[in-house]
């Protein structure tokens, strides 16, 4: 039976959210305190780079199954029998989620409902959170409002692929009428129900991330140990990750994972450790090693250009990863400001990535602009793009050594050399050592 559902946050996971459960059949009404966001996507444009995602949200807005709204006049017209919860949980200066955007919407619709209804917080938030909102806002409404915890799992660039087959749903709820409404909610897709408690539905989330992290962290080592000793990352990464036991996901190496979701839930859950009285050291190192492998690039390029004063770089992605244009905590953050400190000039190419601004580089809008005359470049997304360049023709745009740093591994070092080029990846043959011997 088609529920009728409010998602409150039109970022990724809220669009998303609010698309799916449409073309699901509910009755779905998103809501953002962003006017001109919402504005956008009543004319039927996303706000969002996402695979497929504009057709569904035209799709629901001409059925009348979906409509775009801003909490101007009050939220009590707007609490849907299910309310979602999708705003933002960023990092705050300390590591700690910033729970501001989650406890202001939470505090709203406790403030304004007058009749009962379940609440899904599908924003990432620490464990025990769910207990705290429940005891500071819920419990005091006039109504009866249920909660359940319901965190999110997509990638961006793949997410519709995600929500309709999605590895699993995890449900936590401290009352069986709320689990009912979610199992209807979610009745059209086939995937298996973890219902739990609450907090074991919060720790779900960040130990998922964390694990990913982890697997990330893990073979970025284990490239750095080979290129210490001449062994080559991907016929490694092969002969692991096809042990079942292991998997072969997430097992590429490169300059380390960015994105709005594993740095700072990462962080996020090494800081809850820490304010439980708990050392999560194999999390620590996880992040520390993230922090390095995000910097290699600069490392080699200074090390084979020690003077790049009057020398320009070109950095291609943006883009946390392909797909995408989110930016946030992008490896391209880190490198771009330190080799602009180094005197070189920066030129920034990526197809989709949002406009921001970054201190000493210039944003171009095409990728052979970016290479004119550069004496290095680096792949810090892996578009499909930059992976079919003709490198004859980059090496004849390209100055001085021509220096490809492969930060994903994704290029063909063959094809990359034999054109003039000078390849450095992570991991992959002792490339650092060859090429700067
Ligand atoms: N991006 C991902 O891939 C992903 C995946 C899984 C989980 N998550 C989690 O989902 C949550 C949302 O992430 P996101 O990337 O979609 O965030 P986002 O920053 O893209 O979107 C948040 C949206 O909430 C809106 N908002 C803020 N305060 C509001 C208010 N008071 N009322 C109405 N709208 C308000 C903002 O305007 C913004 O559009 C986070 O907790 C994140 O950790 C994200």
């Amino acid at each position: 039976m088609p529920l009728s559902v409010t998602v409150v946050g039109t970022g990724y996971v809220g669009l998303v959210t609010g698309v799916c459960l449409a073309h699901s059949g509910h009755q779905v009404t998103c809501v953002d305190i962003d006017q001109a966001k919402v504005d956008m996507l009543i004319s039927g444009k996303s706000t969002i780079y996402e695979p497929g995602i504009e057709d569904l949200l035209i799709a629901g807005r001409d059925k009348g199954t979906l409509a775009f709204k801003t909490p101007e006049s009050g939220w009590r017209d707007l609490i849907g029998d299910v309310t979602v919860v999708a705003v933002g949980t960023p990092m705050a200066p300390n590591g700690a989620a910033d729970l501001s955007q989650v406890r202001t919407v939470v505090e709203a619709l406790a403030a304004a409902a007058d009749r009962p209804f379940t609440l899904v917080m599908k924003s990432t938030v620490p464990m025990g959170t769910g207990a705290s909102l429940r005891e500071r806002y819920l419990d005091q409404a006039d109504v009866r409002i249920g909660y359940i915890s319901n965190p999110e799992f997509l990638r961006e660039g793949k997410a519709l692929e995600d929500w309709f087959k999605t590895d699993r749903i995890v449900l936590g709820a401290s009352d069986e009428a709320d689990l009912v409404l979610m199992r209807e909610l979610y009745d059209d897709i086939e995937a298996p129900l973890v219902e739990t408690d609450v907090a074991s539905a919060e720790t779900i989330k960040y130990a998922s991330n964390a694990f990913l992290s982890t697997k990330i962290s893990f073979i970025n080592e284990i490239a750095n140990l080979c290129d210490c000793i001449g062994a080559d990352i991907d016929s490694v990464s092969r002969g692991i990750g096809l042990d079942k036991r292991i998997g072969s996901q997430f097992l590429n190496a490169g300059i380390g994972y960015g994105g709005s979701c594993f740095p700072k839930d990462t962080r996020a859950l090494d800081f809850i450790a820490t304010l439980n009285g708990y050392q999560f050291t194999l999390l620590k190192s996880v992040i520390e090693v993230n922090n390095r492998q995000r910097l290699l690039p600069v490392v080699h390029v200074m090390r084979a250009l020690p003077d790049l004063h009057e020398r320009s770089v070109a950095i291609l992605g943006l883009a946390f990863k392909p797909d995408t244009d989110d930016v946030r905590e992008s490896p391209a953050l880190d490198i771009v400001p330190l080799l602009a400190e180094q005197g070189a000039a920066i030129r920034i190419y990526d197809p989709i990535a949002a406009d921001i601004a970054i201190p000493g580089a210039a944003r171009v809008t095409d990728v052979w602009r970016a290479l004119e005359g550069a004496s290095a470049a680096v792949v810090v997304t892996d578009w499909v793009e930059f992976t079919e360049l003709d490198w004859a023709r980059v090496r004849s745009v390209m100055t001085g050594p021509g220096i490809i740093f492969d930060g994903r591994n994704c290029l063909d070092p063959e094809a990359v050399r034999s054109a003039g080029l000078t390849y450095m990846a992570v991991g992959r043959e002792g490339q650092h050592r060859d090429d700067l011997a």
